[in-house]
């Protein structure tokens, strides 16, 4: 049970006693590591299990020295209990994320869209006199997956129908990826899976790295969301395609049947989910067909 007394782990008397940065902070306690395994899991989903202790420490230890505070406990109550907290929790968020991606990380999703899943939804559109496909890519990171759907629909779909909108949303509970999404600009680490053609057509060198094409950047909008937040989730509606990859794997089976089905309810009829290589629906949800592509596999709604 967590202790809810307002600041029961301190004896704060002021903000000014937050700015002390780079103290040691006493070892992580067992009954700790408890309360914020739960806070945590409470609040994005994400589990750390019992064996990852250390590396929750790990991950705390940064913050809980930059604001100068002698434990883990003190932290805790600051993110939870003051005004300051508030802002708070997107620093920790940042801090206990894995933000790992880049350019084209799973090139068989990408073909089956533009190949397969997209073409028969813009005719059937078209036929109502309707042009635009909505995609999400959810947990979108520093923006990579978000404008790689962009590129390959701008490149390979949009001569065939010229008539196509195109709107994508990526969503993160990092703000800091966010920010990095909007700007546009990638290191050569985030673009090491990427064809020469597309560097040269899409990117274009700048101080920093490369930045993405304008043209591709304007179809793509970028915001912080959780997906374990319920009500933030059901603003999420009408996408024909959501890119929901590699996050599942930090939640426990009930977060992910929790985010499946809101994912579900965020589709469009007979729309796809494409989830990560590792990551399965299997005794998550039995709502989606599960459709065959090359390399890969799509979940749609039926
Ligand atoms: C490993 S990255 C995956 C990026 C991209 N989808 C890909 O496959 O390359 C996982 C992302 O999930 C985000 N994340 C973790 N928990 C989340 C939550 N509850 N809501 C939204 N995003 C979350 C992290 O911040 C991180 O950027």
């Amino acid at each position: 049970m967590l202790n809810m007394t307002p600041y029961p782990n301190s004896n704060l008397a002021s903000t000014a006693r937050l700015i002390k940065p780079q103290q040691t902070a006493q070892p992580l306690s067992n009954k700790s590591f408890e309360d914020w395994r739960k806070y945590i899991y409470d609040n994005c989903g994400i589990l750390f299990q019992e064996n990852k202790k250390y590396l929750l420490e790990s991950r705390l230890q940064k913050r809980v020295s930059h604001l100068g505070f002698t434990s883990f406990d003190e932290y805790f109550d600051h993110v939870r209990f003051s005004t300051a907290g508030r802002d708070e929790k997107k620093y920790l968020y940042e801090a206990i994320t894995i933000n790992e991606t880049f350019f084209f990380r799973n090139q068989p999703q990408l073909d089956a869209l533009v190949t397969t899943i997209l073409p028969p939804i813009i005719q059937a559109k078209e036929k109502f006199g309707k042009s635009k496909i909505r995609i999400w890519s959810a947990a979108s990171s520093s923006g990579e997956e978000a404008y790689s759907v962009a590129i390959s629909i701008i490149d390979l779909l949009k001569p065939k129908f010229p008539n196509l909108e195109i709107e994508i949303v990526g969503t993160d509970i990092s703000n800091a990826v966010v920010e990095t999404a909007k700007k546009g600009i990638y290191k050569d680490y985030s673009t090491r899976n990427t064809s020469g053609y597309y560097l040269k057509k899409y990117f274009r060198k700048v101080d920093g790295g490369l930045e993405i094409d304008p043209n591709i950047k304007k179809l793509v909008t970028f915001k912080v969301m959780n997906l374990y937040d319920d009500i933030s989730m059901k603003s999420m509606m009408n996408f024909d395609v959501i890119f929901c990859a590699n996050v599942l794997i930090y939640f426990d089976a009930q977060s992910k049947i929790k985010v499946i089905a809101n994912l579900y309810n965020s589709l469009n009829k007979s729309g796809f989910l494409f989830i990560g290589y590792s990551e399965t629906l299997h005794n998550i949800s039995k709502a989606f067909k599960l459709v065959s592509f090359p390399k890969t596999i799509g979940y749609q709604k039926e």
